[in-house]
């Protein structure tokens, strides 16, 4: 089958969160099932488009109203990534260094997705699939059953994954002549509650609607930024689908961004190397557990949290743990962590900013990740936790629901049930102890390193979908 994937990111091309590691991996997956996958995303202006090689494919012209762009194609020239890679320039609109929050993202996506569409029937493409990443390529849907000029692609499958059910690209009737001619009788499609929902419209053409984890498709029947009801509607055509994880680029024996290689063997050696590392460039004590976080610094990743949690906790245990911290987002909640420092240095730390690189080094230094989110529609950070031997303390919630088992239960992590500082601190007392019994420890830590989260199980389920489809 050829299936396109279409998506605001995709790993290494452009990334701000855990779709791009997704739109990155999945379709590599598929094509060593056998099958055709390819990826369409904007051509930002960053480092991946300066320093990689293309071939032009096609060049056309797109209309936004009464605005006309021009935009090109452009073919990864190598293949490297295990997929073919496209990428649409409209240089008005992403010749910018980033993906997102710019004034104008509803003309710069709706154009994506115009060009996109453009492209495949100047060409005459007729995919098998098309399948479509949240709200920002949510449209395609719509487009392809109801815009006279897409009218040869009406009967191609489509498939919304939503990734993050917060965001859903809502735009005023003032936009609405953006899109290509349809049927105004149609325009029910398109709205939800007094806007245009993108997100919505996806949920409601989409041939299938998955999420990222089968939890958070229990959950957003209950709390989903007012999609309840449509979604519990929809309920027939969803299936909650748990990601997978790039085992090619996690994998601890061959990561060269690490600083010590490791297998099932060594893991100890491994892992002391790397926190040592960590402790030298962060001056921390490397014979305490280290504890991190990881990710945005954004509320649904109860961010917000986080400097009470990290000062409560090392006030409690003064001398006796460690914490670092790797991420950007709410400038508020940045400085407060970055102040921390002054207070607990020599057993807490914190990097402001986005590094790929450290954050491989953490996940192989570190002994527990703290995840305590209030939203995470899958979370990939534990499953790269558990592979690296670092041990996850999530809040039950979504994926971490689906991918964390206590080990009171007799599993292999730390779970609480709200996200709140006292759960947290609680579930930090519980590592603590955990930590002190070396024998449990090196056990678990051994065991959640052979978790089988690889895309190659997953994949299949993708292929399922699309063939119960044709
Ligand atoms: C979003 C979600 C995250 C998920 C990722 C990939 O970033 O917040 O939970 O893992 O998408 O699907």
């Amino acid at each position: 089958m050829e299936i396109f994937h279409l998506s605001a990111e995709c790993y290494p091309v452009a990334k701000v969160g855990g779709l791009a590691d997704v739109v990155g991996a999945l379709p590599k997956y598929l094509n060593q099932a056998g099958h055709k996958a390819k990826v369409v995303v904007p051509a930002y202006n960053n480092k991946f488009v300066q320093e990689n090689e293309y071939e032009t494919v096609h060049q056309g012209q797109l209309r936004l109203g009464r605005f006309v762009f021009s935009y090109s194609i452009a073919k990864e020239a190598t293949g490297k990534l295990g997929f073919e890679l496209y990428q649409i320039a409209i240089p008005e609109l992403f010749d910018r260094p980033n993906v997102y929050s710019y004034e104008d993202d509803t003309e710069r996506f709706l154009s994506f997705q115009i060009a996109f569409l453009n492209w495949l029937i100047e060409t005459r493409q007729r995919p098998d699939i098309l399948h479509c990443h949240d709200h920002h390529t949510a449209l395609i849907p719509f487009m392809v059953q109801h815009c006279l000029n897409y009218e040869v692609l009406r009967l191609t499958p489509t498939i919304l994954t939503i990734h993050n059910g917060q965001y859903q690209g809502w735009f005023g009737y003032d936009k609405l002549h953006y899109l290509p001619q349809f049927d105004l009788s149609k325009i029910g499609y398109l709205e939800w509650n007094g806007t245009i929902n993108p997100l919505a419209s996806g949920i409601k053409c989409a041939w299938k609607v998955t999420t990222v984890s089968p939890s958070y498709l229990d959950e957003i029947s209950n709390r989903a930024n007012g999609l309840e009801n449509l979604l519990r509607w929809e309920r027939p055509k969803s299936l909650g689908i748990l990601n997978g994880i790039d085992t090619e680029v996690w994998n601890t024996k061959t990561d060269s961004l690490v600083v010590k290689n490791y297998s099932l063997k060594d893991f100890k050696k491994g892992k002391t190397a790397n926190k040592a590392y960590l402790c030298e460039q962060f001056h921390l004590n490397p014979d305490l557990p280290l504890f991190t976080f990881i990710g945005r610094l954004v509320g649904e990743k109860g961010a917000d949290l986080l400097p009470q949690i990290c000062s409560v906790a090392l006030h409690q245990n003064q001398g006796k743990i460690n914490i670092l911290i790797l991420g950007s987002g709410d400038t508020g909640v940045e400085l407060e962590l970055s102040s921390l420092q002054n207070f607990y240095a020599g057993n807490y730390s914190a990097y402001i900013g986005y590094n790929e690189k450290l954050a491989h080094i953490i996940y192989a230094g570190a002994d527990f990740l703290l995840m305590p989110s209030r939203i995470e529609p899958c979370g990939l950070n534990q499953m790269y936790a558990l592979r690296y031997g670092t041990i996850p303390i999530v809040r039950r919630t979504g994926g971490l629901r689906d991918t964390v088992l206590d080990i009171g239960d007799g599993g292999f992590g730390i779970c609480h049930n709200e996200t709140s500082v006292s759960d947290v601190i609680h579930s930090i007392s519980r590592a603590i102890q955990l930590f002190d019994q070396p024998k449990t420890f090196d056990a678990i830590r051994k065991y959640i390193q052979q978790i089988d989260h690889s895309w190659d199980k997953v994949a299949t389920e993708y292929i399922d979908v699309y063939e119960s489809l044709k």
